[in-house]
């Protein structure tokens, strides 16, 4: 809502890090979040990526900045946006707690438990507010199929379903993006499993994993089996696809489609079943069938930009003390299910998972 007149508006400010692709719906997201945030630093080793990307989306004030490190060191800066490629998301985070800003970070939260914990660590002892990047989350159709789970819509939910699925064609022909530093590009770090750290489950399979979890709530993850294999980019060194069951502590069933080398047919996001009925829901549209209904109830919401939603719920957290839908504990559980699929898929067996989310699944 935006102030009357005379009225104090609180700005939140902040520094970009990593001035990329995604970087853009971020921008987008704080301008349409203003004056509440407003972008006033911005960091990029490629420092044409870092003037272009103030040019659109910060005030002529703003400081443009090679690294984390000098970013960090100004007062001025409340909070960072850390858009990095994975590799960087750890070192990053933990510098940030340390300087005692606010941190947004981009999926996923780094790549091995161990950096998870150095993470937990720095979050827990500075006391900084810290949450995950987890756009997906503000949907309005799984906002509502939350709100119709907890309401026992469905009765006792039996089995989750979570599809996050196109065909990356991008990624068989990559170009660097203009400004970029020679021999880099999006394509170039993700094809670097140091880099990356895993494959696409890891990547774009991360809102999947987050929305099935998501779904389930309370529900604990307790084992996964997975299988995964690469289909579409031959030169790709990790899976393109992945289908993992997930075992929760009520007997729930989960399971989860992620994958670059194709699209599904009529692409719901998510299902749920249970014992009086389902949900179905993708974007800002939901069905809700019972089984004794003719035919399902549908509920059409306004799309939202998600990222602008997700700014606007960083703000509430760390303005107005609401509580964090993505909080560092999220982030982890979604990176220990995450390798425990890997480990599930190289071995051909179930993974059970420890209730501790910096415990590896064994
Ligand atoms: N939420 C989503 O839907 C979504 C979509 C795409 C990417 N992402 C995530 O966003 C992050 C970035 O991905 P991207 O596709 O934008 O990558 P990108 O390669 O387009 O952008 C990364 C930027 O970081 C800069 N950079 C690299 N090293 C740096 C350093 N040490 N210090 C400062 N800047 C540095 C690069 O120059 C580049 O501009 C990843 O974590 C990715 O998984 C999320």
């Amino acid at each position: 809502m935006p102030a009357a007149k005379g009225d104090a508006v609180e700005t939140l400010k902040v520094g970009i890090v990593g001035a990329g692709g995604i970087a853009e719906q971020h921008g987008v997201a704080w301008r349409a979040n203003a004056p509440r945030g407003e972008i006033v630093a911005v960091a990029d080793v490629a420092e044409a990526r870092a003037r272009s990307f103030a040019g659109r989306y910060t005030g002529p004030g703003a400081e443009l900045h090679g690294g984390i490190e000098s970013l960090l060191a100004d007062p001025n800066v409340d909070a960072v946006d850390i858009c990095l490629p994975h590799h960087l998301h750890a070192p990053a985070i933990v510098a940030a707690a340390r300087a005692g800003k606010a941190i947004l970070c981009e999926k996923p939260l780094c790549t091995s438990l161990e950096d998870a914990a150095a993470i937990n660590a720095a979050v827990q002892e500075t006391g900084v507010t810290f949450m995950m990047a987890h756009n997906q989350l503000f949907q309005p159709s799984l906002i509502e199929a939350r709100r119709l789970l907890a309401a026992g819509a469905i009765g006792r939910p039996f089995l989750y379903r979570s599809v996050e699925a196109f065909q990356n064609r991008a990624a068989l022909a990559p170009v660097a993006p203009a400004g970029m530093a020679e021999g880099e590009s999006p394509w170039a770090w993700r094809s670097d499993p140091k880099r990356m750290g895993g494959g696409e489950v890891l990547d774009t399979g991360w809102h999947a994993t987050y929305r099935l979890l998501a779904l389930a709530g309370d529900d604990r993850p307790v084992a996964v089996q997975a299988m995964t294999e690469r289909y579409f980019l031959p030169d790709w060194p990790a899976e393109d696809t992945g289908l993992l069951l997930v075992r929760f502590a009520s007997g729930a069933i989960g399971e989860i489609l992620t994958t670059w080398a194709f699209a599904t047919v009529g692409a719901q996001q998510f299902e749920a079943m249970g014992e009086h009925g389902s949900l179905a829901g993708s974007g800002a549209r939901i069905l809700h069938q019972l089984h004794r209904w003719p035919q399902p109830a549908e509920r059409v919401d306004d799309p939202v930009h998600s990222f602008t939603a997700e700014v606007t719920h960083f703000l509430d957290v760390v303005q107005r003390g609401a509580t964090s839908l993505a909080p560092v504990a999220t982030g982890t559980r979604v990176l220990q299910l995450t390798l425990a699929a890997y480990l599930a898929a190289a071995e051909g067996r179930q993974v059970e998972l420890p209730e501790n989310p910096l415990e590896a699944g064994a």
